[in-house]
Formats: structure tokens, C-alpha cells, sequence
């Protein structure tokens, strides 16, 4: 259709006026063609002529006989609509098509002068007209979510109608200065004036930018229906009358700028409105930027054609005019409102970052490293040790990808947080979309608590049956510490010899990595990691004498806590046998097993899904954390009912942000990829390809000393050429693999072991990387020349 066609439309249409059938004609014509006999009642409309219809059988119908310029691909594109969000989202409340005796969605009657005008009948939705207060808040963002999901439905509807040209889309604001000589108040003329000038600067050369699609295009209060006593619960979407084809945000202005009318508030009420909206769509930033503007524009739409219509349908004046003067009023407020403050509020809204607050990043960003450090040094004190000699400053990740602030590309085979990489987008927009719609404590009932525990349970032996959330691997050991105290009666702890299990004032007692052996407090004594290293290994690594010591000093055993990847002891799975026999021996010296998975457990180890699955044995406690929400902080204690019982009656335990909505739909997120993306697997076959290369390399370099570990946790022993551990060179490798593009770490007693352990996703290829900058690096530190081309 060409332009002055379409012109030529849109004006016919809001200018010719309503069919004008009797009750007595339509009743006639509705027997006729639909069967259907009853009472009807006249319904109001802008250009049509509505009538509900009830039936002797108690149905009720809407009947519509459409303005004679309604072109009728525009009535089936309407129709087809319906049909097409019925089937996308049978819940949205909207009427269905009601087919003819003839089978037809469409029917055409004549008047008597022989105009043309099509009929159809819809059901006839039940429900309350919205409140007309404008103090109601009940119904602002549901008002929002509604739309949202109602263009979430029409994301994939086409039809061929659908560009039409129609006066009440937004995109053709600039349209209405032609009409401005109709208002006849010459403040009034001006201030629609201002806001044309708005959007002609403003909005107009962005609309081609922004995201366009068949919409409502009129969800406003006179359109829906609600709940009788639920003034925010909408049961009914009616009249597609202005549906077409127009930008996204269109549609929410449109929404937004009647429910704007006699509020104390207007900005909060379009950002309550903005908020329900962006739970169901999340908005771009070029769509929120010219918001303020839109709405705008559609109060001035509604009063620009108002005051046109008028002169043409003064019979209709009252139904055309109603809310002028509101209108014009919001107008004046709307007017008086910092446009910068109010797109701030809705960005804010929307959990975007507003542009000073980006400048004041990018300004962060420039700063020279030296700068930084100091202001770092400052401010978080001398505790906030920084990775690498060469400290990084990562902005972004992706997959097995880190990238600094220069753009640089590191492979990241360090972060095990990053469980299933960096920024995974399933875990993101869980954790978005959650966050949009609610994040409360656990005080409250939520089905996702539920599932998670379910989840993680149903991966654990029974009777580990109970889980506890908490947000941190230290408070996911401090409570198994309590636990285990409760159940046994007692004050003592074994741990391994160079280990670690968190941060708080008891686990740090815990953690040999922190504090030295030697000045462990007496109520926590030692036994053996499964090293490799046996010369210290006794029968049972050192546990009886171990349970001795604490007797000697008064404490009866109550806790075993053993990392199940035993990372900080070097990197070791535990061997057959080994765990059996400890905890066996642990039980009969009445304490409490505590398998701590924070570094093994989510199927890093490939063989296993949790690392104290390497043997028989069943812990009473197994802690988890670091990989569980992929980042976002989530922890739990899983352990038997009775354990959790007695717990529970010797203190109440609260954790204020344990297991709320936002960290649960994170950790069923990385279940989940876990599950779809065969990680598991993918950590045996990467993890075993790994470490058949290094057994091969070892046999080039003699610097590589043993390796160890299980699936995508390996341990690679650097040694001097007499076999003892050489720190020194671990550490020169570290950073001469960072300078190249790859991230690992030391660890083990001496820090003379390099720490493998990516992100999950980590694939062969990624492992050649990795081969590469590590002969690079060895090459290049010892002098050597590449050897047999294995570079
Ligand atoms: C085995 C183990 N347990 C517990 C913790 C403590 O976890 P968080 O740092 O989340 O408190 C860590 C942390 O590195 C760990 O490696």
C-alpha cells in the first residue's frame, strides 16, 4: 500500500462516523448468521458499534459491526492474533473468535443505504472495570507484566496487514502538528507544541534503531478486565482495535501514559509499570532512553486527536473528550519532571547502569595500574593480595575466557567458581530473571528451596537427606562444626596437614594453609593427606595418634573434616580404602564424618559427581560451595535428618541470605547445565587427555615432577633436578604462562605444585593451549630449546 493510500486510510477511519444499527436490525442479523437470540446492551466504542449479546442459555457474547472503513485484512489480522496468543499463552485472558453458521471468522451486513460493514463475534470476558482512582496502585505493575507477556506472545505473529498506517502509533507522532489548530486553549497548543519538538529531536531518528513488532498497541485501564475483589489481578484483555506493527516501547508509553492521569507520583507510577514490564521483557537501554519522551507523546496523542474528532463527531463528543483535562494536566507535570531524573529512575528500575555512572567506570578504568593499587592498598588494606606479579584487572569472561582491561584474552585454567564458565548464559538470566521478580530470606515459602535441596539430595547416598543453605564454604563448615559438636558431645577436630576450609573464627583453626601447624590451638591436631609422598604416611595416617594428642589435651573427638579434593594439600583423590578406614575409625572414636566438596564436589573430578565417592565410604556431612551458583554466592550443608534434629534443639540456626530465590535459581541454573551440557563427562575425557599428555611431558622435561588429581583438578609437581620441590620455578612458570595468555596457580605445602583447575567447559583444545604456554614457559625459563618440536 502506498503512503497516500495509507493516509487516506487512517483518516477515513477516525473520521467516518460509527455504524448505527438498531437493537432490532443487529439482533436480526446476529439470529441470522450466528444462531444466536438474546438480550443485547449496547457497548461503547471510538469507531465501531459493540453490543454484548446474552443468550437464553446463559452465554454471553460481544458482537462488533465494524466501521464501514475498517478494512477487513485488518479484522482478520486482529482475529488472527487472538487465535495465535491462545495458542502461545493459553492463559492470557483474551476472547476467542466466535465462527459464523457458515463457518466464516468474519461476516459482512449492509445498512440500508448499502454500506458495507463487517460483523464478528467474540466471547464475552467476565471481570470488573479497573478502579477509576488514580491513587490505586494495586494495578501499575501488573498492568505491566500483562503487557509484557501479552507482546511476549505476539513476538512471532505476522500478518501481512500488519504495517498498515495508523494515527494512534507512536511512530507517527509528528503527524499530529497538523492538528494542533484544532486545540483551541493556546497553552495547551504550546505545550503540545514542546513535546513534538521532543520527539522530533529525541525519539524520531532512533525509532528505525529499535526493536519492532506486532503490538497491542492500546492496553490501557478501559481494556482490561480485573478480578472483582483483586483490583491488580487481570482477567480480561480486550479490544485489538489498534494492534500493528510499531516499535516495542511504543506499546509500554502507550500503556503508561493514561495511568498517569491525577497521580500524586507520575514517575513512580511509570517506573512500577516499567518494572512489571521488564520482569517479562527485559528492555534495552535505547528503548528506556526515549521513554520519557513517549509517553509524553502519546498524552499528547490522545488530546491532539481528541480535540480533532470533536469536530468531526460531535455527537460522540462525550465518549471523545472524556480525560481531556486530566490529560492536559498530567501534560503540565510531565512537563515540570528533570527528563534526566525520570530516565534515570526507569533505568534504575530496570537494574542498568545510568550514563554518569558508566563514565564514572570507564574514568576507573583509565587509571594507571600504579594509581589503582595504591587507592586498592588504601582501601581494602593490606589483606587484598592480588594474583601474579603483574596483578590483572579482568573486566570480562566468557566460557574458559577472561579478558582484561586492554582486551587481552586469558584462558582461564584457575577458577573453579566459574564452574561452568564464565558468565554462562543460563545461569545469568536465571539469576536476572529471578531477580526482577523477587528475593526474599528462606522465612518465606518458595518452590525453589525445594527443588534445589531435591536436587541435590537425590545426588547424594542415603540417608544425606536434609539441606541447609548458607552462602559461603566457611559457613557451610562452621555450621557441620556445630553440627558435629551437637551430636557427639565433643570439642575436638582432625583436618589434614596443609589444608584450608574457610575464612570464619573457627575454621580458620581449621585451615593449616592460614595458620601453621604449630599453632594450631590444642582442640585441632593433624593426620595425613594421601600424598604421594609416604615416607610420613602411618596405617591410618596418622588418626590414632592423632585422637591421642587431643586426648592429651582434654578434647574428646567430635569432627574428621577432610577436603575431598584435597587441594591445598596438593591436589590428591582419595585412594580405595583410605576414607573407608578413616571414617570407620572416626565413628568408633564417637565423631562425626565431614566430607568437604567446596573445591571437589559438582562433577569436576569426571569419575565422580562428589569426591568422597572415590571410596565406599558415607560421610555424616558434606559441605558445598565455591562452584554451586557458578559465582554468585551459594553454599548448604547436606547431612541425615537426626543430625539436623538435634541441631535444631540445641540452637536455632538462621542464615538471612541462605537458599532466598535469587541463589537457588542460580544453583538449579548450574545443575542444569551441568546435566544438558555433559560437563561431568566432559571433565573425565578433558581431565584424562590432560594428564596422559603430562605423563608423556614428564618424560621430556624433568622439571615436571608427579602429577595427581582426578578429571579437571590436576596437580603438576614442579621439582628441581634432585627431586626436591622447587617453589621458585613453580611460581616462575605461573607468571610466565600469565604474560602468555594462560591462568594457573601454585599450591601444596610448598607451592611447588601448579593448580589445573578450569572452568568445566574446558575442552582438548583449550588444553593445547594451555600444553603450549607451559613448554613456552618451561623452554624459555630453563634455556632449553624446544624440545622434538613438541612446542
Ligand atoms: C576446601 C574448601 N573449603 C572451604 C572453603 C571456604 O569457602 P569460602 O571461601 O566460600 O568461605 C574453601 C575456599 O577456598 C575451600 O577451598
Amino acid at each position: 500500500m502506498s503512503n497516500t493510500n495509507n493516509d487516506q486510510y487512517q483518516d477515513d477511519i477516525l473520521e467516518t462516523q460509527s455504524p448505527s444499527f438498531t437493537i432490532q436490525q443487529v439482533k436480526e442479523i446476529v439470529n441470522k448468521l450466528y444462531g444466536l437470540t438474546g438480550s443485547l446492551f449496547p457497548l461503547s466504542s471510538e469507531r465501531d458499534q459493540n453490543f454484548r449479546i446474552s443468550t437464553q442459555h446463559g452465554g454471553q457474547f460481544v458482537i462488533k459491526i465494524a466501521n464501514s472503513a475498517e478494512d477487513p485484512a485488518i479484522i482478520d489480522m486482529q482475529n488472527k492474533a487472538l487465535e495465535h496468543i491462545a495458542k502461545v499463552d493459553p492463559e492470557l485472558p483474551v476472547p476467542e473468535v466466535l465462527l459464523s453458521r457458515n463457518g466464516l471468522a468474519i461476516e459482512q451486513i449492509q445498512v440500508e443505504g448499502g454500506t458495507e460493514h463487517n460483523i464478528r463475534i467474540l466471547t464475552y470476558l467476565h471481570g470488573a472495570a479497573p478502579r477509576d482512582d488514580p491513587t490505586e496502585h494495586a494495578l501499575l505493575r501488573p498492568m505491566g507484566a500483562c503487557l509484557g507477556r501479552l507482546a511476549l506472545a505476539l513476538r512471532s505473529f505476522f500478518h501481512p496487514k500488519a504495517n498498515y498506517e495508523l494515527l494512534w502509533d507512536l511512530k507517527h507522532t509528528s503527524k499530529l502538528r497538523q492538528y494542533l489548530p484544532h486545540i483551541s486553549d493556546a497553552n495547551h497548543r504550546e505545550l503540545a507544541g514542546y513535546f513534538l519538538d521532543r520527539f522530533d529531536r529525541n525519539v524520531l531518528p532512533l525509532i528505525p534503531k529499535l526493536r519492532a513488532q506486532i503490538v497491542h498497541n492500546d492496553l490501557v485501564p478501559d481494556n482490561i478486565l480485573v478480578a472483582e475483589r483483586d483490583p491488580g489481578h487481570i482477567v480480561g484483555i480486550i479490544d485489538f482495535g489498534d494492534m500493528t506493527h510499531t516499535a516495542l516501547i511504543n506499546d509500554l508509553a502507550t500503556t503508561i501514559a493514561p495511568m498517569l492521569r491525577g497521580h500524586t507520583d507520575p514517575v513512580a507510577a511509570a517506573v512500577e509499570i516499567v518494572a512489571g514490564y521488564q520482569e517479562v521483557i527485559p528492555l534495552e537501554s535505547a528503548e528506556l532512553r526515549v521513554l520519557y519522551d513517549l509517553i509524553a507523546a502519546r498524552l499528547i496523542m490522545l488530546n491532539v486527536i481528541a480535540a480533532w474528532r470533536v469536530t468531526i463527531h460531535p455527537n460522540n463528543k462525550e465518549y471523545i473528550v472524556g480525560g481531556v483535562d486530566e490529560t492536559w494536566n498530567s501534560l503540565d507535570v510531565w512537563r515540570a519532571q528533570d527528563p534526566a531524573d525520570v530516565t534515570k529512575k526507569i533505568f534504575r528500575a530496570c537494574g542498568l547502569w545510568e550514563m554518569h555512572e558508566v563514565n564514572s567506570m570507564q574514568r576507573e578504568d583509565n587509571e594507571t595500574l600504579q594509581s589503582h593499587l595504591s587507592r586498592r592498598a588504601r582501601l581494602l588494606g593490606p589483606h587484598a593480595y592480588l594474583f601474579y606479579d603483574r596483578p590483572l584487572h579482568i573486566v570480562r569472561g566468557e566460557g574458559v575466557w577472561l579478558y582484561d582491561d586492554e582486551g587481552n584474552r586469558y584462558l582461564d585454567a584457575y577458577n573453579n567458581v566459574a564452574h561452568v564458565g564464565h558468565c554462562h548464559p543460563h545461569v545469568v538470566n536465571a539469576i536476572a530473571k529471578q531477580s526482577r521478580r523477587l528475593n526474599t530470606s528462606a522465612r518465606y515459602m518458595h518452590g525453589y528451596i525445594l527443588e534445589l535441596a531435591e536436587r541435590i539430595t537425590k545426588r547424594m547416598p542415603e540417608p544425606l537427606s536434609v539441606c541447609m543453605f548458607v552462602c559461603t564454604g566457611s559457613e557451610a563448615n562452621e555450621l557441620a562444626w556445630q553440627m558435629s559438636k551437637a551430636v557427639s558431645g565433643n570439642s575436638g577436630a582432625l583436618i589434614t596437614k596443609f589444608t584450608y576450609h574457610g575464612s570464619s573464627a573457627a575454621t580458620t583453626q581449621f585451615s593449616t594453609e592460614t595458620i601453621s601447624e604449630e599453632k594450631l590451638p590444642p582442640h585441632v591436631q593433624t593426620i595425613f593427606a594421601p600424598t604421594s609422598d609416604t615416607t610420613f604416611r602411618k596405617p591410618d595416617s596418622g588418626l590414632s595418634s592423632a585422637i591421642m594428642a587431643l586426648d592429651e589435651h582434654g578434647h574428646q573427638l567430635a569432627m574428621l573434616i577432610l577436603d575431598t579434593a584435597f587441594v591445598s594439600d596438593g591436589i590428591y583423590t582419595s585412594p580405595k580404602g583410605y576414607l573407608n578406614q578413616l571414617y570407620e575409625n572416626t565413628h568408633a572414636a564417637g565423631g562425626l564424618c565431614v566430607a568437604d566438596e567446596v573445591q571437589g564436589g559438582f562433577g569436576r573430578l569426571g569419575q565422580h559427581f562428589w569426591g568422597f565417592e572415590f571410596d565406599d565410604a558415607i560421610p555424616d556431612i558434606v559441605t558445598l560451595g565455591k562452584p554451586m551458583g557458578n559465582g554468585h554466592p551459594l553454599a548448604a550443608v547436606v547431612t541425615r535428618p537426626e543430625i539436623a534434629d538435634i541441631l535444631a534443639n540445641e540452637m536455632e540456626y538462621f542464615n538471612t541470605f541462605g537458599g532466598n530465590p535469587v541463589s537457588c535459581a542460580a544453583g538449579l541454573a548450574v545443575l542444569e547445565v551441568i546435566e544438558k551440557e555433559a560437563l561431568q563427562q566432559n571433565a573425565l575425557e578433558v581431565g584424562q587427555y590432560l594428564r596422559e599428555r603430562l605423563e608423556v611431558l614428564r618424560m621430556d622435561y624433568p622439571v615436571i615432577g608427579e602429577v595427581h588429581g582426578s578429571g579437571l583438578l590436576q596437580g603438576i609437581d614442579i621439582i628441581k633436578p634432585d627431586g626436591a620441590p622447587d617453589p621458585e620455578m613453580a611460581d616462575r612458570i605461573m607468571n610466565h604462562m600469565r604474560e602468555n595468555g594462560v591462568l594457573i596457580g601454585t599450591t601444596g605445602q610448598n607451592y611447588a605444585t601448579l593448580k589445573i583447575r578450569p572452568p568445566i567447559v574446558f575442552q582438548k583444545e583449550h588444553a593445547e593451549i594451555f600444553f603450549a604456554a607451559l613448554i613456552k614457559a618451561i623452554n624459555e625459563l630453563l634455556g632449553l630449546q624446544s624440545a622434538s618440536g613438541k612446542a
